[in-house]
């Protein structure tokens, strides 16, 4: 029978020390509903002796998230042990995570004690946090550094008083997972008491090795995982959850375990995550990264149009995605180029296949990324007229007060004719100039995404704009880089607007 994985989500706690931005209780609370939603079983919601803020929203927090255990994290000090008990007080039940350094580090150079003196730490802060709950934690901090002789030690006298739940955290991310799995088998044969608790184990990644160390403890014994969505946390980061719900689904014959997790929700909850803690996922991020569905090369393109399970070992669908499409770049082949042409409701009919193709790579290798509505010109519109531009900018002058209005003129060639506007705004330049030339090429758009990045390159400073805009439910791009990062804002804005004016040509053609 599968057996249950627990999963513990420290992206309040862990995940939070690590950001450049601090969290409001409104955004920590938006973050604890997603992951209950979810269905993470356990919401590490703060350290609430850490600041009013933080007690402050674990107790927000405790008001908001019905079905996850809340818990909270506490030093074996008494203080911290009654402010996390009360952060929590409105609920039932609630989990105290208590921790306290192990190592022969730890214990002589931070803590300034010996073992003896800190196993006693441990049980007197036992007694205390078990006065307001059945249900405790305790991390045995820099596990992973520890001797294994004391660990045995500490890890069955824990259990004996009544703890519930043993955490074997990897804190600096030392272990590789042969050696982390070791450590877990030697528990499991050395300590009497062992099966009177959960062995759970909460692993950094600044070798890279948090999710394989997580799952080698699983094989050997360990039932809870902590991490976070994302990965995020001190450092290089936690155990990224995403990457070991999906590890448990994928190869569920080999490692023959559960979660409890709605898997279809991880790609939002990431999404929300990102957002709120400003963190940039990764493009190549396992899971959740924008690339990790996107087939690129012409192979890898060919061989899941024939069958997905080529180069596919789980679906964009299991984490809520809908079906990813190619990249259609150089590299795509043709069979890559029909299929897209198809999923836009051409048939082989309505176009050249062979003509469409070499004009493809022509723009490809120009341009890198192909778009459909890139194929559409090319498909569709003569030769002359997919290169020509319909609106060109002939003057843009922008008068700023600091204090003030700032006036932005805008002057544009509109196939034959030439449009001025003026448009006043508060210091909203980019979403002046914008609105400026929806109001002038009549082209009205939504700008989903407006991002500006500085790049250096020798002694300038370049700016890179990306946009993405959204017109009758199609998605348009364009990047541009200039030193002037006006002039890339517009004329990134110029091409969109190019672009939108010859789909709306095409359409015409087209009926
Ligand atoms: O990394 C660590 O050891 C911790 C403990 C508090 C669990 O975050
Ligand atoms: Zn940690």
């Amino acid at each position: 029978m599968k057996e249950k994985i627990i999963i513990f989500d420290t992206t309040l706690r862990d995940g939070e020390q690590s950001l450049q931005i601090s969290l409001n209780e409104k955004e920590k609370v938006k973050i604890a509903l997603a992951l209950e939603k979810m269905n993470i079983d356990i919401i590490e919601a703060g350290f609430p002796i850490s600041s009013p803020g933080d007690f402050k929203s674990v107790k927000s927090i405790c008001k908001n998230i019905k079905k996850s255990t809340i818990c909270s994290l506490a030093r074996c000090v008494e203080k911290d042990i009654k402010i996390a008990a009360k952060a929590m007080s409105e609920l039932k039940n609630f989990r105290i995570h208590l921790f306290l350094g192990t190592s022969k580090l730890h214990i002589e150079s931070k803590l300034k004690k010996n073992f003896e003196e800190i196993h006693q730490m441990a049980l007197k802060s036992i007694k205390i946090a078990k006065k307001y709950t059945d249900d405790i934690e305790f991390s045995c901090e820099d596990a992973g550094r520890t001797s294994i002789d004391n660990l045995c030690k500490i890890v069955e006298s824990l259990i004996k008083n009544g703890v519930k739940t043993i955490n074997i955290p990897d804190t600096v991310g030392y272990t590789i997972p042969n050696e982390f799995s070791k450590i877990i088998k030697n528990l499991y044969q050395r300590v009497p008491n062992i099966d009177q608790a959960i062995i759970s184990v909460h692993c950094h990644n600044d070798l890279g090795m948090a999710v394989g160390n997580s799952i080698s403890a699983i094989q050997s014994g360990a039932r809870q995982i902590e991490g976070t969505i994302t990965g995020i946390g001190e450092r290089a980061g936690n155990t990224a959850l995403e990457e070991i719900i999906m590890a448990i689904k994928t190869r569920k014959k080999l490692l023959n375990f559960y979660t409890n997790i709605k898997h279809k929700k991880i790609y939002h909850t990431s999404k929300i995550i990102s957002k709120i803690c400003k963190i940039s996922i990764p493009i190549n991020k396992a899971i959740i990264g924008k690339n990790a569905f996107a087939h690129s090369s012409g192979i890898h393109q060919d061989g899941i149009i024939k069958n997905r399970k080529n180069y596919e070992i789980m679906s964009p669908k299991d984490i809520g995605l809908k079906e990813v499409k190619f990249n259609l770049t150089s590299r795509s082949g043709r069979a890559a180029v029909k299929q897209r042409m198809q999923e836009m409701g051409y048939t082989e009919k309505d176009y050249n296949l062979k003509k469409l193709y070499k004009k493809f790579l022509k723009l490809a290798d120009k341009k890198g990324q192909i778009f459909d509505y890139d194929l559409e010109t090319l498909a569709f519109m003569k030769n002359k007229k997919q290169k020509k531009k319909n609106f060109i900018l002939k003057n843009l002058k922008i008068i700023t007060e600091i204090y003030g209005e700032t006036k932005i003129f805008i002057n544009l060639l509109c196939g034959k004719k030439t449009k001025n506007c003026i448009i006043k705004t508060k210091n909203e330049i980019i979403e002046g100039i914008y609105q400026g030339l929806n109001k002038i090429t009549k082209i009205h758009t939504f700008l989903k995404c407006f991002q500006i990045h500085s790049k250096i390159q020798g002694k300038n400073i370049l700016g890179k704009v990306n946009i993405v805009t959204i017109y009758k439910n199609k998605k348009f791009y364009s990047t541009k880089i200039e030193k002037n990062i006006i002039k890339a804002s517009i004329t990134a804005m110029l091409d969109i607007f190019n672009n939108i004016w010859k789909f709306n040509q095409i359409k015409k053609i087209k009926k």
